[in-house]
């Protein structure tokens, strides 16, 4: 459709390096791919593909290569931003020999895109250095008029669940106070809360999305995994600034889901 960039965020995949390797029981390369083959049959060919962090669990080179063979053929590229269980250099250095673009400007189809590292070293929180504030201050300065989207992969603020806001972005203040005074700002886009968000900020779409491996329950004060199958998030962005978006999901939640699972 004229106009319009059709892109699809697969988040949180979870990746491990070694085959037998399972997590709240599941094997998440396997779901990770019957997402990937969901999409394939509803939303392709996308023109762009979105990865928001916590793309490996392990952090292992293996991890970041099982990744890559999944978009060996890819029609669109593929750009991803780490979240806190990956590790940058090492998923920068495999994915970068795969293509996939860890680049954190680009301009796409009429629209500017600025991903964020919002990572803290060990530790699982979210929080945005000076320099990253700075960085963010100067892309939103440089880029141009047209409509802009900002992945992060922390959320940007509390969704509503005490045990995993303890880990949104420390200083959201500061943020929003960068987003706000840019009025071509359309859209946060993020991960980590492995569930469905869509909320506005002013102007500014704020959007979450599932996991494509294991979901947390929405509103809960401590850990909860939730009986929701795994899923992605599909928007249509049109050149003035609009967004349509939503979820697609997998039928069933994975026979092998332990939902009595107590962390991760
Ligand atoms: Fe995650």
């Amino acid at each position: 459709m004229a106009g319009m960039i059709k892109i699809i965020q697969f988040s949180d995949s979870h990746l491990f390096g070694d085959k037998e390797k399972r997590i709240c029981g599941l094997d998440t390369f396997s779901t990770f791919k019957d997402v990937v083959k969901l999409a394939k049959k509803t939303n392709w060919p996308p023109d762009l593909i979105l990865l928001t962090g916590d793309n490996s669990q392990d952090a292992t080179e293996e991890s970041y290569r099982r990744l890559s063979q999944v978009f060996s053929k890819s029609p669109a590229p593929v750009y991803c931003l780490p979240g806190n269980h990956d590790a940058t250099p090492v998923m920068k250095s495999v994915l970068g020999k795969a293509k996939i673009k860890t680049d954190k400007t680009f301009s796409f189809g009429g629209w500017n895109f600025i991903f964020l590292d919002s990572n803290v070293p060990a530790s699982p929180k979210g929080f945005l250095k000076n320099e990253e504030l700075q960085f963010l201050s100067k892309a939103l300065d440089e880029a141009d008029d047209g409509p802009t989207l900002i992945g992060v992969h922390h959320q940007p603020y509390p969704v509503g669940s005490k045990w995993i806001d303890t880990m949104a972005v420390g200083n959201s203040k500061e943020l929003w106070e960068i987003l706000s005074s840019h009025e071509n700002v359309k859209c946060v886009l993020f991960g980590h809360v492995h569930q469905e968000f869509d909320d506005f900020q002013s102007e500014i779409r704020v959007l979450g999305a599932p996991s494509t491996c294991f979901q947390f329950e929405p509103k809960k004060k401590n850990f909860a995994l939730d009986a929701e199958p795994p899923g992605f998030r599909w928007l249509l962005l049109s050149s003035d600034g609009k967004i349509e978006t939503g979820i697609k999901r997998l039928s069933q939640i994975p026979s092998e889901l332990d939902l009595t699972t107590p962390g991760y």
